[in-house]
């Protein structure tokens, strides 16, 4: 086994392990993280460092596709600790705006110390002399550092999926200071929005007593010396490629199926999220049971799709969204369906990729409610599947990819009546207004993909590295 020249690391290989009566398999991971990496991943061929999913399962290093796979174990214990706990019901909340309280527990904090250690040491056996590191997402801010003390040959960039917290905020958090210097063990720290990279830079002045002078810190521990960047660059998907997959025939018919399949209604309106609080998937919902009920809409003609992928099923605040969300789908569905139609089409799982572009394809307003999103490559995925140009998007201002597509009816998911304005404008939108919008989202969607996203890091970081250590 050679070293690898690019590593990625998350905590979530591309792949997760299941064992179902007894039959061991592979199947994709869920998020946007893992949708976002596989193609950087297949065009750069390294090597991937992440949790197989599977708890107290050992696995030796294998290839997939065209990467190689580093699988790192995490005991149950420590997906009770580390991955539900620290990662899911501390940073989680904390980094979205506080919308579920974040809790607080030193066993916790020991047990992410532990597991960022580990997979710290299990790159720094994967990597190549002189290799690039890229490091992923909340779960694992303590890596680079950790990484550089172990591997000083490295150039290590960091970057972060989720909405990096103002200073109240994360000033909250006990461990701050062991956080932030966790991170800037990176070269290049990057983020979704400008909002995001000042928020951290705030962060370090304040908590560290480190300048930040134009996107730029020194850090020294010992003898060695480094600089930190730190700046946006708003992830995106492989557009091409979904745009190619809602083109091909067999997709495009199995969207007319759906709608057929769906009673052939004048307006699908679609939700499609992991079951998580930050989505919104309450306020939308409420939302549209109120058009009914006002008679806005009605039941046959409209239709609400809204797929929940399941998510973090064992911690608390994902527990009671779920019955949240399952009750007041029921209470709707109770009192607005007919023996014919249903009111809300809620669907806890999820689907093959190809099946969500076909259902992409099938509607004609995608609702994206987000209370706090990092980006939301959903919103993207809709944009890219529609080449015809038709298709309206309402889209939550507190989202980063609102900050792209100006061209969506942007909404604040918290004003209710304000959402139902706009649920009723997007579906009474003239074709040609919805035509222009959609085009001007595409012109950036198609023009800005993941690839460009992946190759803009890269290029700053091998900059980055090469400031910091001219050739000898
Ligand atoms: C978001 C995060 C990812 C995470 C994904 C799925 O996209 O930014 O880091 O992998 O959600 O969540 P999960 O907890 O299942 O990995």
């Amino acid at each position: 086994e050679g070293g690898y020249d690019f590593v990625v690391v998350s905590n979530r290989l591309p792949v997760e392990r299941t064992v179902e009566a007894g039959e061991a398999s592979w199947r994709r991971s869920p998020g946007g993280l893992v949708a976002a990496l596989s193609p950087v991943m297949a065009r750069n061929a390294g090597a991937w460092v992440g949790w197989h999913g599977a708890p107290d399962e050992v696995l030796e290093r294998f290839d997939h596709d065209v990467f190689h796979l580093a699988p790192v174990p995490l005991s149950e214990q420590e997906v009770a600790d580390y991955y539900e706990g620290f990662s899911n019901a501390t940073l989680w909340p904390l980094y979205h705006d506080v919308i579920a309280p974040p809790e607080f527990h030193r066993t916790w904090w020991n047990s992410y110390r532990t597991v960022n250690r580990r997979f710290a040491e299990r790159t720094a056996e994967v990597a190549a002399q002189g290799a690039t590191v890229w490091v992923q997402d909340y779960q694992l801010q303590l890596v680079p550092r950790l990484l550089r003390e172990l591997r000083p040959d490295l150039t290590i960039g960091f970057f972060n999926h989720i909405p990096f917290p103002p200073l109240e905020i994360f000033g909250q958090l006990p461990w701050r200071r062991a956080v932030l210097e966790g991170l800037a063990g990176a070269d290049l720290i990057g983020f979704q929005r400008p909002g995001d990279a000042q928020n951290f830079q705030r962060c370090v002045r304040r908590f560290l007593d480190v300048p930040f002078k134009q996107g730029q810190a020194r850090f020294r521990d010992g003898a060695d010396e480094w600089t930190v960047h730190a700046r946006s660059y708003p992830i995106s998907i492989d557009s091409g490629a979904i745009e190619e997959l809602a083109s091909r025939p067999e997709v495009r018919r199995r969207a007319e199926e759906i709608r057929h399949e769906l009673g052939d209604p004048e307006t699908v309106f679609l939700g499609v999220d992991r079951l998580d609080y930050t989505k919104g998937i309450l306020h939308r919902i409420k939302a549209y049971g109120e058009l009914l009920e006002d008679g806005s809409l009605t039941v046959g003609p409209s239709v609400l799709v809204q797929v929940a992928n399941p998510s973090r099923e064992r911690v608390e605040s994902y527990v009671h969204l779920r019955e949240q969300v399952e009750g007041l789908v029921g209470h709707i569905n109770g009192q607005f369906d007919t023996i014919s139609h249903t009111a809300v089409r809620y669907l806890h799982h999820g689907y093959p990729f190809e099946e969500m572009v076909a259902l992409y394809l099938a509607t004609d307003v995608m609702l994206v409610t987000s209370l706090r999103d990092g980006m939301n490559l959903v919103a993207k995925e809709y944009v890219a599947a529609r080449a015809d140009g038709s298709g309206v998007l309402v889209l939550s201002e507190f989202t980063g990819a609102a900050e792209q597509l100006k061209q969506a009816l942007l909404v604040n998911p918290h004003d209710i009546d304000g959402l139902k304005a706009t649920m009723v404008r997007a579906k009474e939108m003239p074709p040609a207004e919805a035509k222009k919008r959609m085009r001007a989202m595409r012109r950036h969607v198609m023009g800005h993909d993941v690839t460009g996203w992946s190759e803009a890091f890269l290029r700053d970081l091998a900059r980055a590295r090469a400031e910091a250590r001219p050739a000898a």
